[in-house]
């Protein structure tokens, strides 16, 4: 298969452990005889400092002309603190899941059987966990209007949903649930919002049509207390924006590192894989970063293009160096001098010569 793949990098470690996941897709190309081309353009600080945009049009028109992008991460903390700030990074990835219309957002949550000590959660409260959240990633107070009155003295962020932008993602975590365990569990505010209550009306009127699924509902509160309490009671999460955002980053610690998690940003013509971490600067050059969530990216963008053994072979690769502790220091106090690019090497090494590793 001849793939088109666009590398947005970005900031902070984004770019070493991109770095990692692109080595490991060319090891991939090679080994099933694929054709994998990779073009990089710039996105957030980076690319504010180089043209004054956090996504230049450059960068939009490589997206838009690509099969798959790989996103690093983005954010610099010379934005963080300074509220007056007109351009901003995280503009650059609002802005280009917008413009490419990546409406749903695909985070799985698993608890490796290697890494159940490193979570600070109980480890026979997660054992076995695996969870999916939707998170629908265009709308919502994210995208909605935005004032600030002109004494500076108050402002809004408007919290807006339609039925389609509803259907739309939902239709996606229906079909998700219905190829694993059947339980969709829709996490909102209905107590209190408006929308959320929309939410609730749509999704239960979808049911029906997948009358094999198990539909449940939640207040965002009691969510992200049961995802800490009893996370192997969810299959798949659907949610809108915000609370999305909140719950995936919750649930990376049932995993034991935000560095393992990967996202996939899907639309109707665009799909985006990228970390779901962010730009980590205090570790920029240090050779600590995870690559495994960007690595587990790429996984699922062969996924997402039905090359189901290749993505698989990415995965063993990664058990294997998690069960013989080839993991950098969030996971590994032990040996501390494994680095982001020795983690990409051994997952390289496995799928280009899978029968000479030691495995099983
Ligand atoms: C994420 C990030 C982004 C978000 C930021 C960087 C805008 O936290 O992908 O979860 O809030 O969506
Ligand atoms: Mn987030």
């Amino acid at each position: 298969m001849k793939l088109n793949i666009a590398v947005l990098s970005g900031d902070g470690i984004g770019p070493e452990v991109t770095n990692q996941a692109v080595k490991v897709l060319k090891a991939i190309a090679q080994e099933f005889d694929h054709s994998f081309v990779f073009r990089s353009a710039d996105v957030g600080a980076i690319a504010i400092e180089e043209t004054g945009s956090p996504f230049p049009d450059a960068t939009l028109k490589l997206c838009k002309a690509s099969d798959a992008i790989l996103f690093g991460a983005i954010g610099d903390p010379k934005y963080d603190n300074d509220p007056s700030a007109k351009v901003r990074p995280e503009q650059g990835l609002l802005k280009l899941r917008k413009e490419l219309g990546l409406y749903a957002n695909i985070r799985p949550v698993k608890a490796y059987d290697e890494l159940l000590d490193a979570s600070p959660l109980k480890p026979e409260n997660i054992k076995g966990t695996d969870i999916c959240i939707y998170r629908e990633l265009t709308g919502g107070i994210y995208f909605g209007e935005k004032t600030l009155s002109k004494d500076g003295d108050s402002a809004t962020d408007l919290c807006a949903y339609s039925r389609v932008e509803i259907e739309r993602v939902a239709h996606l975590a229906f079909k998700a649930a219905q190829g694993r365990r059947k339980k969709l569990t829709l996490v909102d505010k209905a107590n209190v919002l408006e929308t959320s209550r929309l939410w609730r009306k749509v999704v239960t009127e979808m049911a029906s049509q997948y009358s094999d699924v198990t539909l449940e509902f939640l207040f965002v509160d009691n969510a992200a207390m049961q995802i800490i309490l009893n996370p192997k009671q969810f299959d798949v999460i659907l949610t809108e924006n915000m609370f999305g955002d909140i719950i995936s980053d919750e649930a990376s610690v049932i995993g034991g590192s935000i560095g393992l998690l990967a996202s996939a940003s899907i639309g109707d013509k665009h799909a985006m894989f990228e970390p779901i971490h962010g730009s980590y600067p205090e570790a920029k050059d240090k050779g600590i970063a995870n690559p495994i969530a960007s690595i587990l990216s790429a996984a699922m963008l062969l996924e997402h293009f039905n090359l189901i053994d290749e993505a698989a072979m990415i995965r063993k690769a990664i058990e294997k160096s998690l069960h013989l502790e080839i993991t950098t220091p969030d996971l590994n106090s032990k040996y501390e001098s494994i680095s982001t690019s020795k983690v990409g090497d051994f997952i390289e090494d496995f799928i280009n010569h899978p029968k000479d590793t030691n495995l099983n």
